[in-house]
């Protein structure tokens, strides 16, 4: 063949998500399948948006709303911005894509912490931007000192991402450290750097020092913030997410956004999901039970976690079993258990765990205990 594809998307390696429940069912023969491996909503969709899919159906033939005006003006409403503020992705993942494209060219970099999230590393390799990261301190929280050095060495910087909790790790970094941060990067190349504080699991967080994404949105422009219908609205499979910053820095972006990027089905669902308060509760307290039940299981077995703000908990295995994280997940997939193994973040050791309904929680316990060679009692403890 002669057709020529660039050197960084021939090196690429794709973002590898969670196993679907189907795949495995196939694999392994097996019917029961449960699956805590991709930060979703144990209690399904929101009511609410489903039955609004229920109603737009009828116009199915028509195309969606391109400017997606109802979604952004009731996403402006309830955060208090204007609706110029709201830029509307196919997931926020795809607002990822579009900030490196719009703010990037090929050769330039984004910056990130180590175990962020794999999919700013890969949105920018597809377009040719490279990335540069700094490290974590040893609890696996993001040290912002390092990632400060890290944009300012860096020439080609243009974009910083920083997931507030970070996933796969759960840790986030505390207001009053990341507000320093962000006004020293205002500082860097006539603030020419944009700051992109990932808020995908923003509903979750109980821990008091977290920054409040509207507010480090009045206090600093070059701040852009992302949210998503996919985790606590359970609206994963629709695609929805958002990203909230000035205006000035959506209007190139949308010049490259293509029109109907979300469908009128998932425009409808997440208007009507953002309303669901109902819902909301519910999944916070299923989610802060499941948190529980797991933190005193895994402790009671002697297998260390990092605390997280999410609805996942990343576990040491190999500091509790003397395992790494890929040998338990694939163990553990033949008994109809789908968890996450976190080896493509640098982090062998270590399992990711989605918090699932109580059921799904016992199961996928009993898995882990039975895989470990010890069923019934405790885990087997590393020699
Ligand atoms: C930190 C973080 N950001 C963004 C996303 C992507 O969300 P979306 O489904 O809105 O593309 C995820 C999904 O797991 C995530 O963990």
């Amino acid at each position: 063949m002669n057709f020529q594809v660039p050197e960084y998307i021939r090196t690429l390696a794709p973002y590898v998500p969670g196993k679907p429940i189907e795949e495995t069912q196939r694999e392994f023969k097996i019917r029961r399948v449960i699956k805590l491996a991709s930060n979703e909503n144990p209690l399904g969709p929101s009511p609410k948006a489903l039955q609004a899919l229920r109603k737009m159906q009828k116009d199915l033939h028509r195309y969606p709303d391109a400017s997606a005006y109802r979604l952004k003006n009731a996403i402006a409403r309830k955060e208090k911005l204007d609706a110029a503020q709201v830029l509307i992705g196919n997931g926020s993942e795809e607002v990822i894509s579009l900030v490196i494209r719009t703010y990037a060219r090929e050769g330039d970099l984004i910056a990130c912490p180590e175990a962020a999230f794999l999919a700013y590393p890969i949105c920018a390799q597809a377009h040719g931007v490279g990335t540069v990261r700094s490290r974590n301190d040893a609890e696996l929280r993001a040290d912002l000192d390092d990632l400060l050095r890290v944009t300012r060495e860096n020439e080609r910087v243009r974009l910083v991402f920083l997931a507030n909790p970070n996933n796969p790790t759960g840790t986030h970094v505390p207001d009053q450290a990341l507000r320093k941060f962000l006004a020293e990067v205002s500082k860097v190349r006539g603030g020419s750097v944009l700051v992109v504080l990932d808020y995908a699991y923003w509903e979750y967080v109980t821990a008091r020092d977290l920054s409040d994404p509207l507010k480090l949105l009045r206090d600093f422009p070059n701040v852009v913030v992302l949210r998503t219908f996919s985790k606590i609205y359970g609206l994963g499979g629709m695609r929805a997410g958002y990203g909230l910053a000035r205006a000035e820095i959506w209007e190139p972006v949308l010049k490259i956004k293509m029109p109907f990027n979300l469908n009128g089905g998932a425009l409808a669902a997440a208007e009507a999901a953002l309303d669901d308060r109902a819902f909301v509760a519910r999944a916070l307290k299923v989610n802060a039970q499941g948190m529980k039940f797991w933190e005193k299981a895994l402790t009671k077995l002697g297998i260390p976690y990092w605390p997280s703000q999410g609805n996942f908990l990343l576990c040491d295995l190999q500091a509790g079993l003397g395992m790494t994280g890929a040998e338990v997940y694939q163990a553990c997939l033949r008994k109809g258990v789908i968890f996450r193994p976190v080896t493509n973040y640098g982090l062998h050791q270590a399992l990711r765990i989605s918090i699932g309904t109580p059921e799904e929680n016992r199961i996928g316990l009993k898995a882990l205990i039975e895989v470990s060679g010890m069923p019934g009692t405790r885990l087997r403890r590393k020699a």
